[in-house]
């Protein structure tokens, strides 16, 4: 761990090019106000209104929040105490029993939200279906039912590899309503992936399709949950059961693989929610860090569906008219936050879409937000900048009018994005939230509220009420304004991550030694580099560890070198990111070869599939450069500032005094 401002090997990649960098956004003084009509109709409505409930959580959060569990959740049993606080553990809501499914399902069902839209699907190759709250309870219960009878139990963990389809909501909060921790695994993750993910958590039973179609191509989803379970490779698999997507044919294993429409078929639609405690656990999901293997984050019940269903209501503003969509896929953390859990904790109506923008539809998005008159759209700068290239006559041939808020999340949005964002899609009159947070932190963190915040083009703005935020050094001190330094969060928040499945140890670690206790107080690390300005906002400046954001995803840098290290040819390996325009980072990786191996087009083309191979595509390296050594200090670290520098193209400047061997240099430099 390095400091981000003083030591330039830590400077983080993401903030070389598209991204933000200090000297852009130290320029960056437009502002922008939310909309009057907008404003005179949000539960926020001006600054002061937002400072004040801001002051009003920072002196009492334990109030705060169980002022907000009490009116906007649903509770079998209340709590005995809001936090219980032993850092670096907390409990939330202790004592209370609770059901997250009951929360976005049953209690609508009283009141006239029973027959209102719940999720509408619009399908890749066009088909669509949309699920009243009704249908979506109905299904839901069946759903459990089955799994229940396939031998499931409250406790058991279920894996779930899903396209874009409702089934993948129906098979969360089916999981969620007996009790059953769901771990979504992103359908283009590859079955290496899967398999390590379904090994770790020890899951039950896998839940997936015969494929899915993404980017005009079917994925063959189940013939990868075929490979992963090869060779009883996870043995704590019983069952696997197949929804019905492309018709493509597929084996099923008889005993082991079961059809969901056959199964749905005669499941009973009566299934009450299980009592929960608050702390049990609802889901893990699988992120990357600086170290190879990936964290299986773990959230629980009561504090995660209060944390979702408040910041869903206040930073969209929710209405009851809103048609909402987010863009991400389910098996990302915003999926589950943000398309799944807080929308419908709300009763609100949220879209899922299976497809993604890609050349052969530019106008797809816009597409969707035309045909169902979407007010608020929420996506990611990287989606954002692939817009701007694919041209504006696809957003000005649509009626955007329905939009009235815009979000962005994943990674820093660069200004002229944000502005491209506001003009041509927002038309100017849509306040855009730009909402920090993490797999880690469940919800948004950072971020403004849009009738309340007046917004700066590349900042996250304002921690969200009850988030206590700092920039701070090494030592836990915070740093003066405008200048750069670790962000970190000083105090609980209801749907932080409770710690790494299996292993406590490394959540210690990972998030709460980095920086120093300050005063006996334990500061979460988020892995951030950021500034806080004169006024308070937050701009934030990438990742300061080994993490690279490709198109918004999330991926270690010593994941890709295990990847690559472990093909025969490969005897070292550096992945660094190299900032690209549109995805944010790309990969590349430095080689050197074992023994008799040359470095050649087709090893290239190899190496790259084999990291799709292990990993998934998204972190197939752009460039592969083969090298005699790797520039390394002289007590053997390899010097990542020097591999990101020439990857970028530029000339290596600045101390390169530790280097061992200069020489290594001058050859990486005529390979690329
Ligand atoms: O570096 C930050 C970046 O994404 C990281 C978290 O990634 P993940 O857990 O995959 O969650 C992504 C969706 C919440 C953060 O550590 N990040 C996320 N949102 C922003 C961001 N960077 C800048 N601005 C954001 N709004």
């Amino acid at each position: 761990m390095s400091n981000p401002t003083s030591n330039p090997d830590s400077t983080p990649a993401s903030n070389l090019g598209s991204t933000p960098t200090i000297e852009s956004i130290l320029h960056e003084d437009r502002l922008f106000q939310p909309p009057a009509e907008l404003a005179a109709q949000a539960k926020f409505k001006s600054f002061s209104d937002y400072e004040a409930i801001y002051a009003k959580a920072k002196a009492d959060p334990a109030a705060f929040w169980g002022e907000l569990a009490q009116q906007e959740l649903h509770w079998f049993e209340p709590w005995k105490q809001v936090l219980d606080w032993r850092p670096p553990f907390a409990k939330w809501f202790e004592g209370g029993k609770i059901n997250i499914s009951y929360n976005c399902l049953d209690r609508h069902l009283t009141t006239w939200r029973k027959n209102k839209a719940a999720l509408i699907w619009e399908g890749e190759p066009g088909d669509s279906r949309t699920l009243t709250y009704a249908q979506l309870h109905r299904e839901v219960c069946q759903m459990a039912n089955v799994l229940k009878e396939l031998g499931v139990q409250k406790g058991d963990r279920v894996g779930i590899y899903m396209p874009m389809i409702p089934e993948a909501a129906i098979a969360m909060l089916a999981c969620a309503r007996i009790g059953a921790p769901h771990s979504v695994v992103f359908g283009g993750f590859s079955a290496e992936a899967l398999r390590d993910r379904l090994v770790d958590a020890q899951a039950k039973l896998v839940i997936t399709a015969d494929g899915g179609f993404r980017k005009d191509k079917v994925v063959a989803l189940k013939e990868q949950v075929d490979n992963a379970l090869a060779n009883n490779a996870a043995p704590s698999v019983q069952n696997v059961l197949v929804v019905q997507r492309t018709k493509e044919p597929i084996i099923m294993e008889t005993g082991r693989d079961h059809w969901w429409h056959e199964l749905q078929t005669n499941a009973s639609a009566d299934c009450p929610a299980e009592p929960m405690n608050s702390e049990d656990m609802l889901f893990i999901l699988y992120t990357s860090g600086s170290t190879g293997k990936p964290k299986g984050v773990v959230h629980t019940t009561a504090g995660y569906n209060l944390y979702t269903h408040v910041t869903t209501q206040w930073t969209f503003d929710l209405q009851d008219t809103d048609i909402y969509w987010c863009t991400a896929d389910v098996g990302w953390i915003t999926g589950h936050s943000y398309i799944v859990y807080g929308p419908l904790s709300n009763g609100a109506t949220t879209v899922m879409y299976e497809g993604v923008p890609r050349p052969s539809n530019p106008g797809c998005f816009w597409d969707v937000i035309e045909k169902y008159g979407v007010t608020i759209f929420y996506t990611a700068p990287t989606a954002i900048r692939t817009f701007i290239k694919m041209g504006d006559q696809h957003p000005k041939a649509r009626n955007l009018s329905s939009l009235r808020i815009l979000g962005t999340v994943g990674e820093p949005i660069n200004p002229e994005a944000w502005m491209w964002y506001h003009t041509v899609i927002g038309k100017e009159r849509c306040p855009i939230v730009d909402t920090w947070w993490q797999t880690e932190t469940g919800g948004f963190m950072i971020t403004p509220l849009p009738g309340a915040t007046p917004t700066k083009p590349g900042s996250a703005t304002r921690p969200f009420p009850g988030i206590l935020a700092e920039v701070v050094d090494l030592d836990g001190n915070p740093v003066a304004d405008n200048e750069g330094g670790y962000l970190v969060i000083t105090h609980p928040w209801p749907s932080m991550l409770r710690t790494v499945y299996g292993d406590d140890d490394r959540f210690r670690r990972t998030y709460w030694e980095h920086i120093a206790p300050k005063d006996g107080q334990y500061l979460y690390f988020a892995g951030d580099g950021a500034r806080r300005d004169e006024d308070g906002y937050f701009w934030i400046m990438g990742r300061v560890d080994d993490v690279i954001s490709v198109s918004g995803h999330r991926l270690g840098t010593m994941e890709i070198e295990s990847a690559l290290v472990s093909h025969p040819a490969v005897a070292e390996a550096a992945v660094v990111g190299r900032p690209d325009e549109v995805k944010g980072e790309d990969v590349v990786a430095f080689i050197t070869l074992e023994g008799t191996y040359r470095g050649s087009d087709t090893l290239k083309s190899e190496l790259k599939q084999h990291v799709v191979a292990e990993i998934g595509a998204i972190a197939r390296p752009s460039d592969i450069r083969f090298a005699d050594a790797l520039p390394k200090t002289r007590s053997g670290k390899i010097m990542r500032r020097l591999l990101r520098t020439l990857a970028s193209g530029q000339e290596v400047s600045g101390d390169t005094s530790t280097l061992e061997d200069r020489s290594v240099l001058d050859a990486l430099r005529e390979d690329a």
